[in-house]
């Protein structure tokens, strides 16, 4: 069967901000990403403004005058991925977190420079594709089966980034997905937490 829609990638993701200034000063001169646009929106309802995430894609903020504030395991994660420091778990319909491709070969560098300039980063994680329950999916050193590298880092308003490596493609196979009681079509259920 034909694919009825091809997607390029992404073309730009809005997240919501308290204070547009604050913002702008992470990811310009923390992050170092350009800002390409922002503007008021009509009536001074707020503000979008556009940061350059590479390969023509946009990192999107808006400022809106009645925005709620963060909630963080509901509309934000809990907790820093991979920091010990609890669930990552956001409601349904959050945007959970952001991962930015980087290079396999400057991630832990990338790291070290975000650290020095004053941003509490999680360890790197070496996600390693195993099919589940034979091993873990995590390592502490790199190994043939590692498909991913990354590490979290939170932006001013508590949403979680993550610059993102790959080393390999990766085994294309899926555990069945679960229903909204977190049961599989063969009736195994999927309980605890991480
Ligand atoms: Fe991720």
């Amino acid at each position: 069967m034909s694919k009825p829609f091809e997607f390029g990638g992404l073309h730009h993701l809005a997240l919501v901000c308290k204070d547009m200034q604050r913002t702008v000063d992470f990811y310009t001169n923390i992050l170092g990403m350009n800002l390409n646009k922002g503007f008021d929106l009509d009536g001074g309802y707020g503000q979008h403004f556009f940061f350059d995430m590479g390969d023509g894609q946009e990192l999107a903020f808006f400022w809106f005058n009645d925005a709620g504030s963060a909630k963080p395991g509901v509309a934000s994660a809990a907790n820093l991925a991979a920091s010990g420091k609890g669930t990552i778990t956001s409601a349904h319909g959050s945007m959970n977190h952001l991962a930015f491709s980087v290079s396999k070969d400057k991630i832990d560098g990338y790291r070290e420079e975000l650290v020095s300039r004053g941003v509490d980063c999680s360890e790197v994680v070496n996600h390693d594709d195993v099919i589940t329950g034979d091993e873990k999916r995590t390592s502490d050193m790199p190994t043939e089966k590692t498909w991913l590298r990354s590490f979290y880092f939170f932006d001013p308003d508590g949403i979680m980034l993550e610059f993102c490596a790959t080393l390999s493609k990766g085994v294309q196979v899926a555990d069945l997905p679960v229903n909204e009681k977190g049961i599989k079509a063969n009736g195994q259920l999927i309980t605890g937490t991480v």
